[in-house]
């Protein structure tokens, strides 16, 4: 917790620390503004009018409408410097909120359940303030509105219509409230941070038939089951056991009676891994498995492999700058958390592809509170405590780098 502190704070440290927690109450209701009007991805329309809105009272320049509702605001510091980007995604889930809250989503079906409400009030404080104190920093601070990180992705749109560039970003930042972290830690590390994600879609195609004569068809169910099984295989007998992966068929539609072989089984599964070297391996060997098993059985099969988004991979000069302010930050005993990786995946890899970064992790929940539900659950909610601490986090790591 923030409050902990044992030694004093250095002069500049607590002057910055008083200045955002005054911003606390500001903070909570633009969160809560925004928690009530919760939208899909590239549908962020009220979102982005609001964050507009805020920037032009502040008298930040801004751009809208990249990559259909993405935003971007640049500050100029007191001199020419480097430039420094803040990513914030601004999407919610299509999931009905289940908190009793007066700020309960007002949008039927439509829920901030993974926190990106409080992600965009943490840039939009961050821009506040530094809007305020020009006068503290060099260069260009660059804030990256981004929508749809829920999927299909709004990252790689907004780097193609070139967010990175005039001014070019030199190293860009981003935080994900966590629930899987209690409020007072930070989770950060080199390195990889969260997984790749890539998707397939398989048919098996055998020949239906009647349940009590086999000999006349090929079971697709039988096929798929023993797809099913072999893909685990590929992770325990392909992979170094030193590494981490996850193969998972998470959906199996086949048949339609008892007595009634299935002509055809369809799946769809998911693929995660950290290290960027297995690239193209995982979509190899399933359509190898796929091959081999429908050719003994004599069925065929249809198979689509893709990769949604590529690992977090941190930066390590730029993880140890964020590790440097967070433990100013965060004084608790429990502090900075390193082994925090998880095999989620983030479309914030496509902008840690083109330049150095760190994506990390802001500890939001609170037991003592019932806020500890996992993101993505229908009583989702984070201890806005977090929200202070994440622009006191963001704001000093602009300080370091633009010094
Ligand atoms: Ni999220």
């Amino acid at each position: 917790m923030v409050s902990t502190s044992l030694t004093p704070l250095p002069v500049d440290v607590a002057r910055i620390r008083t200045e955002i927690q005054t911003l606390q109450p500001q903070l909570v209701e633009w969160r809560r503004r925004l928690h009530q009007k919760p939208e899909l991805g590239f549908r962020e329309h009220i979102t982005a009018e609001f964050i507009a809105q805020q920037l032009q009272e502040w008298g930040i320049e801004y751009q809208t409408g990249i990559a259909k509702t993405g935003i971007v605001a640049t500050i100029n510091g007191k001199k020419p410097g480097p430039v420094l980007a803040i990513r914030a995604d601004m999407d919610a889930l299509p999931i009905q909120e289940e908190n009793e809250v007066p700020y309960k989503s007002q949008h039927d079906g439509v829920m901030h359940a993974c926190g990106h409400d409080g992600h965009v009030t943490i840039a939009l404080g961050t821009a506040y303030y530094l809007s305020q104190h020009r006068d503290t920093f060099r260069g260009t601070v660059k804030f990256i509105f981004q929508p749809a990180e829920e999927g299909p992705g709004g990252a790689k749109p907004m780097i193609e219509a070139g967010v990175l560039k005039n001014p070019d970003v030199d190293a860009i930042i981003g935080l994900h409230l966590w629930n899987n972290l209690p409020l007072g830690t930070v989770g950060v590390r080199r390195g990889a941070l969260m997984a790749a994600v890539e998707l397939f879609n398989c048919t098996i195609q055998g020949r239906g038939g009647h349940g009590a004569i086999p000999q006349q068809t090929i079971d697709s169910i039988v096929v798929a089951a023993q797809i099913v099984n072999a893909l685990q295989t590929i992770v325990a007998r392909n992979v170094n056991p030193i590494e981490s992966a996850v193969v998972t068929v998470g959906k199996l539609n086949a048949g339609t009676a008892h007595n009634v072989i299935a002509a055809a089984a369809k799946m769809q599964g998911t693929v995660r891994y950290f290290n960027p070297h297995f690239e193209g391996f995982f979509g190899e060997r399933i359509e190898q498995i796929i091959r081999g098993i429908c050719q003994a059985h004599g069925a065929s099969y249809e198979l689509e492999y893709y990769s949604l988004y590529p690992p977090v991979i941190n930066d390590e000069r730029m993880a140890d700058l964020v590790r440097s302010v967070a433990e100013n930050v965060v004084e608790s005993p429990l502090g900075i958390v390193p082994q925090c990786q998880t095999m989620g995946g983030e479309d914030m890899a496509f902008f840690l592809q083109e330049v150095p970064g760190c994506y990390f992790f802001l500890g939001s929940a609170n037991p003592e509170k019932d806020l500890a539900y996992p993101h993505h659950h229908p009583r989702f909610n984070f201890d806005e405590t977090a929200l202070s601490m994440g622009v006191e986090l963001f704001v000093r790591c602009v300080e370091k780098f633009c010094s």
